[in-house]
């Protein structure tokens, strides 16, 4: 894995977010695998910055998005298909027939796996996926777990994901399941980029980078791949051995 300890989240977001754009101006066409959370709102706004100053235009380009919640309207504003209107789609030119998200009030969870995997792989695979760390090392929202999952499935999120983003509902009670890619799904991307800021993910990223590849850190799965780019923050390295 390629890491870099950048001096702040701008840094981080700068590059991260060039990353983005440098493939979609060389494939406009690109598929890009998109999170939510605090830690990608700095390469989103760094995409829209690019945007707005007319170096990069996502309109061919089609995302998809790691997990959504599940037991809440779309349209409720913590809803991550909100999320993504507000930090980056309705602030660039990504057009709404090329957004695709996990269906969190679905009735078939098995119908909308298959169908997310057929639709990910129609389009011809992630080109460029970004992702966060969870505190517990999960990424998408699979959890800590005896086995590493595999497809898209519905999910129970932790105390620790719960306490974690409890603090963004502030009208409703946060649910307590989620519709997230599995694993394995999310290592098909054929090159990722892993963003962890803060000294509350130190934990988490030294598991994933030093500790044994095990679905107990789910993030250390990332291991297996041959592409994958982490930035880090001093605080977020800190544990680190070099
Ligand atoms: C969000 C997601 C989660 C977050 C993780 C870190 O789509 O999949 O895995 O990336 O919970 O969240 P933040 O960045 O808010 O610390």
């Amino acid at each position: 894995m390629n890491v870099h300890v950048l001096e702040n989240e701008e840094a981080i977001g700068q590059a991260a977010g060039d990353l983005f754009c440098a493939l979609v101006r060389q494939k406009p066409a690109a598929v890009l695998g998109l999170a939510t959370g605090i830690s990608p709102v700095p390469s989103y706004r760094r995409m829209i910055a690019q945007y707005a100053a007319g170096k990069v235009s996502f309109a061919q380009a089609i995302t998809f998005n790691l997990d959504e919640y599940c037991d809440l309207p779309r349209e409720h504003k913590n809803s991550f298909f909100s999320f993504m209107q507000r930090e980056l789609f309705s602030q660039t030119d990504f057009l709404p027939e090329h957004i695709n998200f996990l269906d969190g009030n679905t009735a078939d969870e098995f119908a909308e796996s298959e169908r997310y995997r057929l639709a990910i792989e129609a389009a011809g695979g992630i080109d460029l996926q970004l992702l966060g760390i969870g505190r517990n090392g999960h990424i998408g929202f699979n959890e800590p777990a005896e086995n590493f999952t595999v497809e898209a499935y519905k999910t129970a999120l932790t105390a620790s994901t719960i306490a974690a983003n409890s603090l963004y509902f502030d009208d409703i009670p946060m649910p307590h399941y989620a519709m997230t890619m599995g694993v394995d799904s999310i290592l098909r991307a054929k090159r990722l980029i892993l963003i962890a800021t803060g000294s509350s993910k130190a934990d988490a990223v030294k598991a994933m980078l030093e500790g044994e590849v095990t679905p107990r850190c789910p993030a250390s799965a990332l291991r297996r791949h041959t592409d994958v780019t982490v930035y880090l923050d001093p605080a977020a390295a800190a544990l680190l051995r070099k």
